[in-house]
């Protein structure tokens, strides 16, 4: 059984759609079942001159699981210096999602390999300039 907070998030999820002027768009998908995700982020700097996520939002075709954690995920790592939430790590996510079935598992760590995946397009795309 799924937990309130997962639910609440499918029901009304947080930060969904495009980001029209993304610096960086992670895709990522659960090979197991096909379903796709995508991560947007934009990036700037916080009083420290540190690069922070100053906006994400994500399109996700797939489960309950993963739509919830794509809207969590979103939501936690906003605002975060571009070090920090490349570290973020499944327990963490899982964690903080508070109540996933254990079949689901796989589906509700995607949205941290997406923030990983957009963190390192941003990266590559800095180096290219
Ligand atoms: S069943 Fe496809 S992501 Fe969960």
């Amino acid at each position: 059984m799924y937990g309130d907070k997962v639910m609440e998030h499918f029901r009304n999820p947080h930060n969904f759609g495009e980001l029209k002027d993304a610096d960086a768009v992670g895709k990522v998908g659960n090979p197991t079942c096909g379903d796709l995700m995508w991560i947007y982020i934009k990036v700037g700097k916080n009083e420290k001159g540190e690069e922070i996520i100053s906006d994400i939002t994500f399109k996700t075709f797939g489960c309950v699981a993963a739509i919830a954690n794509s809207s969590i995920l979103t939501d936690m790592v906003k605002g975060w210096t571009l070090e920090k939430a490349e570290k973020v790590s499944k327990e963490d996510l899982l964690k903080e999602m508070d109540g996933v079935p254990p079949i689901k598992i796989h589906c509700s760590i995607l949205a941290a390999d997406g923030v990983k995946a957009a963190i390192k397009e941003y990266r590559e795309k800095k180096r290219k300039e």
